[in-house]
């Protein structure tokens, strides 16, 4: 049976990447949780890298403590992680792979090699009433692996399907349709997202198997296309007068 539209979370990362490039206190990651809830967001999803390149460790208690909707949080199957996340307790975390040289994130998860220890950690963030989830390839391997210990939902890698070419783009949303399938009818929520634009999502969306869509990038540069304009007015509202 098909869902009805799928849940956005918007990924606020590359709010944070701007406040990182300055060391400043502004633009207020806060304040953007709460205006991409303003705007329809279903929850805010944040990915605190091991490196620390843009959210920090207080971001994450402060979006907790002040959002309206629920904080998805992406992190690194590492122990440091895991305390942090048994400490703040979000509503849901998304396992992902992590790479200090990568620009963002490059693909799935290398579940068939990280089972057990996956599983494990799997458990004790469950136990605390968190919704888990395991980033992973559309690979109908990886996510009958994921059904076989147990986590409740996965999110999809949309990456090569966003990448790809023109040519291959029927190809890669097949694989996505036949790996959600598959993971629906095993019991798993399906999630999916990276590399999701103002163009390429509508046919993502349509699959209709997906619970949530995590949008970060696109959105984040869709707000500076419509912002940049009234951002330069309000400044030379300043200089008048002077
Ligand atoms: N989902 C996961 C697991 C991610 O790691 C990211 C990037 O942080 C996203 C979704 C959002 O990707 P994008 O910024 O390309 O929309």
């Amino acid at each position: 049976m098909k869902l009805q539209n799928p849940k956005l979370g918007v990924n606020i990362d590359h709010i944070a990447t701007l406040r990182q490039a300055r060391g400043t206190d502004y633009p207020s990651i806060v304040n953007a949780a709460l205006a991409a809830e303003s705007g329809g967001a279903d929850f805010i999803t944040v990915h605190l890298r091991e490196d620390r390149r843009h959210i920090q460790d207080s971001d994450v208690f402060n979006l907790k403590r002040e959002i309206k909707t629920y904080l998805n949080l992406e992190l690194a199957a590492t122990e440091e992680m895991k305390q942090i996340a048994l400490e703040l307790v979000p509503s849901a975390i998304c396992i992902v792979p992590e790479k200090r040289e990568e620009i963002t994130t490059e693909g799935g998860l290398n579940i068939t090699k990280k089972l057990a220890y996956l599983s494990k950690f799997c458990e004790e963030l469950s136990a605390k009433g968190i919704t888990v989830a395991l980033f992973l390839e559309p690979d109908l391997e990886h996510v009958e692996l994921a059904a076989s210990i147990g986590v409740p939902a996965i999110e999809l890698h949309t990456g090569e399907y966003a990448n790809t070419s023109d040519a291959r783009r029927e190809k890669e949303l097949d694989r996505l349709t036949q790996a959600a399938s598959l993971g629906r009818e095993l019991g798993l929520i399906i999630n999916a997202g990276h590399g999701l634009d103002y163009e390429n999502v509508r046919e993502v969306s349509k699959i209709g198997l997906f619970t949530d869509l995590n949008i970060g990038h696109s959105i984040v540069c869709k707000a500076i296309d419509v912002g940049l304009a009234s951002a330069v007015e309000l400044m030379k509202d300043q200089l008048k007068g002077g």
